[in-house]
């Protein structure tokens, strides 16, 4: 069976920025940015992205292009006798564990789509309870029973609408048509936002630098920040660069990638900041759930033309969580379909229908099996934290390992340097962070997770 490949060097970007901007740039990246300094949380980041983050894609990209299969094929290709494939099937866990609680909030950001367009999201809200009735509202969407639910089984099924389409039909389709609208949404929001009153004030909270924030723990969020907003440690990026054509410049288009990741992220704080500003609301509400599902509604509430924004607004979010769950979807759907020569359908079939439980036990978990908690916490946090602390960085490490020291000599030179005689002195240096520097950041960033 010969495997797809982007038809386009735009479908291929579009579809791995797709997967790296999702909830991870809009709800986490300008409260970390704010928590952790402003301007030196963003330097640091920076930084971080470009001697890491980029360093550390085009690892996984080599990988994945060079094994041309899936996440667990890939290495077995490469080092046939070796156990490196354990990481490989390490991936494939830990982006299902991550893709069972993603579908249940891509699954909030359609519910809330479809209250702004009947209307009912600001049905009853009045002035003087404003946030007490966003809050309650969320509560209501969130902790019941059923309506969750079923927006999450919509998810689910338009996960598999894409995925049954295949990489160019499917995913390579809706990463073109989506993603341009991504841009467009964000960039009318972020005119309003600059337009406000508070814009000044905002982007002063936004951006000023606090240099006392300045600690071992803070570098660990920026790691930790970098390697989730680029989905690094899932196998997203080894199944979708086995997607790349040969002629694919590997360093040119993680910087690419890398950069509108960041850009979006800047963004959304660049639309937050003002907007809080402008409404005097408690700086406390940027994080999470209560930025998006609270102190949004409330800024659309008190703004003409509420639920236009809102509806401009969530569906800015669903394209970018859909986006993400049909790449981590893909890491498995590629599994099933190489390993164990499962047609397309069955594939999908084979990793969407399970999700109708564990994603509704998910679901659930804020509802009626709230009580239940495992090393004390709910089914949703637990895979929360279980896969960002410890699995992510593992898989990372496995890959910087693998690429740097045991994998055939030259082969991550050679797909570094492409066409070109030689490897260029940023390959050489990628080359070296590789081997030495990642390893042990990433090492430090799991030890302090523990
Ligand atoms: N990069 C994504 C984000 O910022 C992380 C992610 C990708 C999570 C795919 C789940 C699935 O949100």
């Amino acid at each position: 069976m010969a495997k797809s490949s982007f038809s386009s060097r735009a479908g291929l970007i579009a579809a791995t920025v797709g997967s790296a901007v999702g909830l991870g740039n809009i709800w986490r990246f300008p409260a970390e940015v704010h928590e952790g300094g402003g301007a030196v949380f963003l330097f640091l980041y920076i930084i971080c992205i470009a001697l890491l983050g980029i360093p550390v894609m085009m690892a996984e990209f080599s990988l994945g292009r060079a094994g041309h299969s899936d996440a667990v094929g890939a290495f077995r290709n490469i080092a046939p006798r070796s156990r490196w494939w354990i990481f490989g099937a390490l991936a494939v866990l830990t982006s299902y564990l991550i893709l069972c609680y993603y579908m249940v909030v891509a699954g909030w950001t359609l519910e809330y789509l479809y209250e702004s367009l009947t209307g009912n999201l600001f049905a009853g809200i009045v002035p003087g309870n404003i946030e007490e009735g966003f809050s309650a509202k969320m509560e209501t969407y969130i902790s019941s029973d059923w309506t969750p639910l079923l927006f999450t089984w919509i998810l689910i099924l338009l996960n598999a609408a894409v995925l049954i389409g295949g990489v160019n039909a499917g995913i390579e389709r809706i990463s073109r048509l989506l993603m341009p609208l991504l841009f467009i949404l964000l960039v009318t929001l972020a005119i309003v936002a600059l337009s406000m009153p508070g814009a000044g004030e905002g982007l002063q909270y936004f951006f000023a630098p606090d240099f006392s924030k300045i600690s071992p723990g803070l570098i660990v969020n920026v790691l930790g920040q970098a390697f989730f907003s680029l989905s690094l440690g899932m196998g997203i990026l080894v199944t979708y660069s086995a997607y790349f054509p040969k002629s694919t410049n590997l360093g040119s288009t993680s910087v690419t990638i890398s950069g509108l990741d960041l850009l979006v992220a800047v963004m959304m704080g660049v639309i937050i900041f003002p907007a809080v500003a402008t409404f005097g609301l408690d700086s406390a509400d940027i994080r999470g759930t209560t930025l998006v599902f609270v102190t949004l509604p409330e800024v659309f509430a008190m703004l003409p033309g509420s639920n236009v924004w809102a509806i401009l607004f969530f569906t800015l979010l669903l394209v970018a969580a859909l986006t993400s769950t049909i790449s981590i979807a893909e890491v498995s759907v590629a599994f099933v379909h190489d390993r164990f020569h499962k047609s397309r359908r069955t594939a999908v079939a084979i990793v969407l229908l399970p999700l109708f439980l564990f994603s509704s036990l998910c679901s659930l978990s804020f509802g009626s099996l709230s009580d239940i908690k495992i090393f004390g916490l709910s089914f949703f946090n637990l895979l929360d934290t279980v896969t960002t602390n410890y699995l992510l960085p593992i898989v990372s490490l496995g890959i910087c390992l693998f690429i740097g020291w045991f994998a055939p000599k030259g082969l991550f030179r050679r797909e570094l340097q492409g066409s070109r005689s030689s490897a260029s002195l940023p390959d050489r240096i990628v080359m070296a962070i590789v081997r030495y520097i990642a390893p042990l950041l990433i090492l430090t960033i799991l030890i302090s997770g523990i």
